[in-house]
Parts: C-alpha cells; sequence; structure tokens
C-alpha cells in the first residue's frame, strides 16, 4: 500500500533536530520511579515519565472470585488500566472505555509472560494500574510501574518487563513521544521486553513507517526499554538496601540494649 503523505499540522523538530521538549531523537523522557508506595498493596510502584504520573498496585496471589475463573494448573494474572476522569485535557468518561479494556488486555499479555503463573494454581494476581496524568506513552509506562510492583509484591518473575515506544515525528525516528508527538506525528511503536532474557512480550504499531525505518525505531526502542530496565533493577536494589539498613540499625538498637 501507497504510504499517504502525511504532514504534521506542527512543526515538533528544530533545524538541530531537537523536539519540543528540547529532547534529542533518542532520548527519553526524565523517569521517576518508586516502589512501595501503598501500603494496604501486597506491592505497588510509581511512574512518572516526562508528565505522565502513573501507580501500579498489586494483590495476591489471592482467591480468585468467580471461582469459575480458575485455572486449574496456574494463576490468573488480571490487570486492569483506568484513567482518571482528570488525566486527559478533556475529561474522560469514568465508565471504562473500550481503549482501556484493550489496554487491559495488552498489558497482561505483556507481563503474563515474565511471572511463574504454574506456582500459583486456581489463585489470581490482580493489578490495577491507575493513570492519574497522562501525556502519551501510557502503556509502556503502566508496563513498567507493573512489573516493579509484581517484585515489589515479591510474586516470583522470569525477569523484570520494560516497556518503551519508538516513533516517528517530522519524518525522523524518534525515542518514547509524548502526547503531543503521539498525535502529530506519524508513527508509534510501543514495545516490551524482557531484557535479561531478550524477549519481547508486546510489540503494536500505530501509523506509517517503511521497513528501514521500523527496524530503526524497533532498534531505538530496545534501547529505551533497556534504559529504564536499569533504573528498574535500581529502585529494587535501593529499596532492600534501605530495608537493610533498617534492620542494622534495629539490631545495633538491641545490642545496645535500647
Ligand atoms: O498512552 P498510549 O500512548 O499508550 O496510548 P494511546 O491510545 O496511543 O494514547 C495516547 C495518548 O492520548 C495518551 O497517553 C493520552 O495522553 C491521550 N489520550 C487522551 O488525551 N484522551 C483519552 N481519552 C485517551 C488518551
Amino acid at each position: 500500500m501507497e504510504e499517504p503523505h502525511i504532514i504534521s499540522p506542527i512543526k515538533l523538530l528544530n533545524e538541530d533536530n531537537l523536539r519540543l521538549d528540547k529532547r534529542r531523537l533518542d532520548e527519553i523522557r526524565p523517569i521517576k520511579l518508586e516502589v512501595g508506595v501503598l501500603s494496604r498493596a501486597d506491592g505497588s510502584a510509581y511512574i512518572e515519565q516526562g508528565k505522565s504520573k502513573i501507580l501500579a498496585a498489586v494483590y495476591g496471589p489471592r482467591e480468585l472470585h468467580p471461582r469459575h475463573l480458575a485455572q486449574p494448573d496456574e494463576a490468573l494474572l488480571q490487570c486492569i488500566y483506568r484513567m482518571a476522569t482528570f488525566s486527559v485535557e478533556e475529561r474522560k468518561s469514568p465508565a471504562p472505555s473500550r481503549r482501556e479494556t484493550e489496554l487491559s488486555k495488552v498489558i497482561t499479555e505483556s507481563l503474563a509472560p515474565a511471572v511463574f503463573l504454574k506456582y500459583y494454581p486456581r489463585a489470581s494476581i490482580d493489578v490495577y494500574i491507575q493513570v492519574i496524568q497522562a501525556d502519551g506513552g501510557t502503556r509502556c509506562s503502566s508496563i513498567t510501574a507493573a512489573s516493579l510492583a509484581l517484585a515489589d509484591a515479591g510474586i516470583p518473575l522470569r525477569d523484570l518487563v520494560a516497556a518503551c515506544a519508538a516513533g516517528k515525528i517530522d519524518g525522523k525516528i524518534a525515542l518514547d513521544l509524548n502526547d503531543m508527538e503521539d498525535k502529530s506525528g506519524q508513527a508509534d511503536l510501543p514495545v516490551a521486553m524482557m531484557p535479561r532474557k531478550n524477549l519481547i512480550t508486546l510489540i503494536q504499531m500505530d501509523g506509517f513507517m517503511n521497513k528501514q525505518e521500523f527496524v530503526e525505531a524497533y532498534e531505538l526502542a530496545l534501547k529505551g526499554c533497556r534504559k529504564i530496565y536499569e533504573m528498574q533493577r535500581e529502585v529494587l536494589i535501593q529499596k532492600y538496601i534501605s530495608i537493610q539498613e533498617e534492620f542494622s540499625e534495629e539490631e545495633n538498637e538491641q545490642d545496645n540494649g535500647g
């Protein structure tokens, strides 16, 4: 099929190939990650990626209701992606949209290969993802946060899942599109992977790219995933270092008769 000639309504790149938010083409947005942010959940994580802000909460493994959904040989992983009514520019209806149902499915399928589901037959592992502020790329940020929340819950994983999109803006391949770039750009290619195993768990594409552009965008997205993976690992390592420090402080106090 002939590629339609799409011209962006706004110029997304300047003459130095810098983007509207001053990023280079191969730069991801600033990322902040936290784990253990919710005390009632078994595991939780928070991500800020540029202006996107997302919370993920994990409950389980726990008894599954309704019971007829239970699988005799493994746990059922259920991810529910929801956007707050105030998370986007135009108020979103609180009723679950078709897009939210689709993203819930896509996110579940991106994470399932990483979880040792066979360890928990008949059980349910529930992951609630709440987008508090959306600025593009929320499915990828949700996967990154949900995978951290699963690890924070102590659920055995083959690897963390890291996700990042690449796309095409003003005819050039760029990493981690924001909302404006997503809407005014020509293509978006979200990818999720288990970096240690080098396994892809999600690849989707929206828009138009030729084969060469696709390969370039795919490789760039993988680079983004690997960067994000390092940040995920770091935040988990820091969590266990602080637990270790707390324990040794307590031990010291007890040794000193405190
Ligand atoms: O968020 P992601 O890129 O994974 O999914 P999308 O369906 O391509 O949506 C792109 C962006 O559109 C979202 O991140 C939001 O910023 C925005 N959006 C919106 O403004 N209003 C909605 N009802 C849904 C999405």
